[in-house]
């Protein structure tokens, strides 16, 4: 029992080294957020050396938007083609080989500048996203392969963590004192070369996953002597019993496909519930924040707007640790509702601010306040949740499809707002955030209607919650989905 709870060396190692994955991510979500306006004058100079005349400011906003929203369109296809690595080349053979992406965009980016070409960042950018959306996979599935169970649940939130770590390093990278001015931005965006670099070398000190090993290779004996060094201790017995059992139950549940998951009522609701929360964690605008925060404080007349960008990184880390505790004590639905009503009112002392911000000096401070209440409810509710729920909300058979489903629902959001929020904000000025708080109350009163509690309760429960309204579904369902359906309803 006590080697259960114990954390060896080698999977701190193995662990820390898999979440460089999620700094990867998070700190190429926010690296184009405070040199906004150096990059910017970079396009500008490109431009106006190549036709000789100052960039008009419909192609800046476009060029601009594209750059920080192509970053999302690699993440689309990222998160589309783990399945491709994982299972052919093993996880951490996959997380290796991918780091040739990262150095690939790094030379992209870091050169762009050097080559006077916006298409070379352009690309770079995409080429980081694709990395990203397969970082993305392969981190979440390698940690909890590699973590005793009882562990499994607070080494996993590491990546949570790394991601918005990830985040605040870069927005600290990006004040103008250290690499956010005209000389240096190219070593911005090319230093996602180093985390990569790291990795490389700590890989080959981490074992392959245990789970990897036995079910995919069946090569029991390489997975207990993983196991082994994994838990520091030699009797793995619990471990593989467990792996086994779960591979049988596999076997048990036919894998459903995208298209069979799409196209089934039995899986409907659960799917509209999957999708509205991926949504609602895009467009609630947090993003909008995390990709322009320093344009929009400047908006609303704060005078060192990086700073005020890296503030709303601190709380955001803040926030991040908060709701790992709250995550597993608290139902997920009410935290979901907490959060998306806290994001809707800051988001309208928001508009508020910046509106008023002429007559009233000291509403800079009250926007400052808004954007980091915002993102402390974001981290409570909005951000963690989806993720848990699609996971809670299938069980085996259909759950790899639905993960893919969600992942790319949620960068296709990840995109609509990175590409079209530069244009609405220069449309609406500072009336933005209500095109927000009109779509956080929808998902607020959708949360409220249509989501299950799903902490503390079966598939079987959840699935039986979901069909009841529906009855003509369950005819067609399959006899050991008609067995489960029948166990929820007994327990209800
Ligand atoms: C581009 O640069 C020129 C001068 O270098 C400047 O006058 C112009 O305002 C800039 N255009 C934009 C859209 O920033």
């Amino acid at each position: 029992m006590d080697s259960d709870k114990k954390v060896t060396f080698q999977l701190l190692l193995t662990v820390g080294t898999a979440v460089i994955g999620s700094l990867q991510f998070g700190y190429n979500t926010g690296v184009i957020n405070a040199p906004q306006k150096i990059i910017q004058s970079f396009y500008n100079e490109t431009w106006f050396d190549r036709y000789g005349e100052p960039i008009p400011e419909a192609s800046l906003t476009s060029l601009w938007s594209f750059s920080v929203a192509i970053f999302s369109v690699g993440g689309i296809f990222g998160s589309f083609s783990v399945g491709l690595f994982v299972n052919r080349f093993g996880r951490r053979n996959s997380m290796l080989i991918v780091n040739v992406l990262a150095f690939i965009s790094a030379a992209l980016m870091g050169f762009s500048k050097m080559a006077a070409s916006w298409e070379m960042l352009i690309i770079g950018r995409f080429v980081v996203g694709l990395f990203s959306g397969l970082c993305t996979g392969f981190v979440p599935m390698y940690v909890g392969e590699v973590s005793p169970t009882a562990l499994r649940g607070a080494l996993g939130t590491l990546h949570q963590l790394g991601i918005v770590i990830g985040i605040l390093i870069a927005q600290v990278f990006g004040l103008d004192v250290i690499l956010g001015n005209a000389d240096l931005w190219p070593f911005l965006l090319g230093f996602t070369f180093i985390p990569a670099l790291l990795q490389c070398f700590l890989l080959p000190l981490c074992p392959e996953s245990p789970r990897y090993l036995l079910i995919n290779c069946n090569e029991e004996n390489k997975a207990k002597s993983v196991l082994k060094k994994l838990r520091g201790t030699t009797d793995v017995s619990s471990d593989m019993q467990e792996m086994k059992e779960e591979s049988r139950q596999m076997m048990r549940e036919k894998k459903v496909t995208i298209l069979e998951l799409l196209s089934s009522p039995l899986y409907r609701q659960p799917l509209i519930v999957a999708i509205v929360l991926q949504l609602s964690q895009q467009l609630s605008g947090i993003n909008a924040v995390f990709y322009f925060s320093t344009s929009i404080f400047e908006t609303a007349g704060v005078a060192q707007p990086v700073y005020a960008t890296i503030g709303a990184g601190v709380v955001n880390t803040a926030f991040t640790v908060v709701s790992l505790f709250l995550v597993e004590r608290a139902g997920r639905r009410s935290l979901q509702l907490i959060g998306l009503l806290g994001m809707a009112v800051s988001a309208v002392l928001m508009t508020i601010a910046q509106a008023l911000q002429v007559q009233v000096p000291w509403m800079s401070y009250m926007s400052i306040i808004a954007i980091f209440a915002f993102v402390a409810f974001f981290e409570i509710g909005p951000g963690p949740i989806p993720w848990f729920i699609v996971a809670e909300l299938f069980s085996q058979g259909p759950r790899p499809s639905a993960i893919a489903v969600a992942g790319f629902c949620n960068w296709t959001a990840n995109f609509i707002v990175g590409m079209c929020f530069q244009y609405v904000a220069n449309l609406c000025g500072a009336y933005v955030f209500i095109i927000f708080t009109v779509l956080l109350l929808f998902f607020f009163v959708f949360t409220y209607f249509k989501v299950p509690e799903t902490k503390g309760r079966t598939f079987e429960e959840i699935a039986a919650g979901f069909s009841r309204p529906a009855a003509a579904g369950v005819e067609k369902a399959s006899p050991e989905e008609l067995n489960s359906l029948g166990a929820g309803d007994s327990e209800l």
